[in-house]
């Protein structure tokens, strides 16, 4: 039976891996699930085990809130020692984020070969993330693009031969949470009116580095609100600039992190969503809600040329039109069935 080693521990990373890790086990895959404690607040990890049913990891790290190369640097060398423990016959990471980096890093350095979930991605930000998303793709056996764009990403860098365009697993565990609900309606609790509200949500720290950089994309919110109001689940790195805002914030209703399921609710009936993160961007338009990215680029130009989303500095939308790129829900299916056919 093939065997895997998977490395999450950040937020997107325990949503994207709901439908694979069921893949796997469908295929008779056996996996090794090991979250490196990158996000350990509750609302941030946990939750996405108990909403979304993603099975207990098998081994917990507590490896967090520290400088990237520290942070990176120890999970290298704890990933290391699983991994000679594991012996597994192929690595599955998930994104851009540490976590993601040190897992491939581990695995090709003891010669196992990597699977890159969500690979081919490339932006003109050069963000911690754009570095790690571009380490990782050089090093990984498979690259598991989730739009066509990030497809041709690779095969102009001569990956073609590793690359597999899939569709976003991210779309599949969204058709997945569709069959579930919160256990209370965040809209009714925070009284708000289906279309009549903007999300907001900001992390990148191009965004963060000074309390004026969060009041420019909190304005940003508040002016495409128009008078609505701005719905902000406030990732931790905010905590610290919350007591250095005050009319910045009128309007402005903050939260706590929210779960998956209240956020597919929230998301899902906004009238638009202001927000740096690349996850919630796609979400947008799987919701076809429009988005306006707080940053300078973003991982999915097809939704900007496709009129679902403009980057801050843009003047308007282009025409709307429908995206077939993110896939059909089947992306997690076919990640599986490739890992088996070439394991076996
Ligand atoms: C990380 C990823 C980013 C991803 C994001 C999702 C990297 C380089 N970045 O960014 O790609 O989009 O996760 O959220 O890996 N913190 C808490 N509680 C938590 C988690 C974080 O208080 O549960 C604090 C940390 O201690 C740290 C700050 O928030 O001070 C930032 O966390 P970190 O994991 O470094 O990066 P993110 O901004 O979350």
């Amino acid at each position: 039976m093939p065997s895997v080693v998977t490395f999450i521990g950040t937020r997107p990373q325990y949503i994207k891996a709901v439908p694979v890790s069921l893949s796997l086990e469908t295929n008779g895959i056996t996996e090794w699930l090991v979250d490196s404690g990158q996000h350990y607040d509750y609302e941030m990890s946990k939750i996405f085990h108990d909403q979304l049913g993603l099975k207990n990891p098998d081994q917990i790290l507590s490896i967090s809130g520290k400088t990237h190369s520290r942070m990176t640097g120890e999970m290298l060398i704890a990933f290391e020692e699983i991994l000679s423990d594991q012996r597994p016959d192929a690595c599955l990471i998930y994104g851009d984020t540490n976590t993601s980096l040190a897992g491939a890093l581990a695995a090709a350095k003891l010669d196992i070969p990597v699977a890159h979930i969500e690979g081919g991605i490339r932006t003109r930000i050069w963000n911690p993330e754009e570095v790690n998303r571009r380490a990782i793709d050089s090093i990984s056996r498979w690259i598991f693009c989730p739009t066509h764009e990030a497809h041709d990403h690779l095969k102009s860098e001569n990956r073609a031969d590793v690359s597999h365009y899939t569709g976003d697993v991210m779309f599949d565990t969204l058709l997945l949470a569709k069959k579930m609900k919160p256990e209370r309606s965040v809209i009714e609790s925070l009284g708000l009116e289906a279309g009549r509200y903007v999300v907001l949500t900001t992390h990148r720290p191009e965004n963060l580095g000074t309390v004026d950089k969060l009041k420019a994309v909190i304005a940003l919110a508040r002016e495409e609100a128009r008078g609505d109001r701005v719905v902000f689940p406030a990732h931790p790195r905010v905590k610290s600039f919350l007591q250095d805002l005050s009319s910045d914030l009128d309007g402005v209703t903050v939260t706590p992190p929210i779960g998956y399921l209240e956020m597919v609710e929230l998301a899902g009936n906004a009238r638009h969503i202001v927000t740096d993160s690349g996850g919630l961007q796609k979400e947008g338009y799987f919701h076809r809600v429009p988005v306006t990215v707080a940053n300078t680029d973003t991982p999915w130009p097809v939704l900007r040329a496709a009129g679902w989303l403009r980057l801050g500095s843009d003047d308007g939308f282009q025409p709307r039109r429908e995206v077939g790129d993110f896939g059909d829900g089947t992306a997690a299916r076919q990640i599986a069935d490739i890992l088996l056919a070439d394991l076996s």
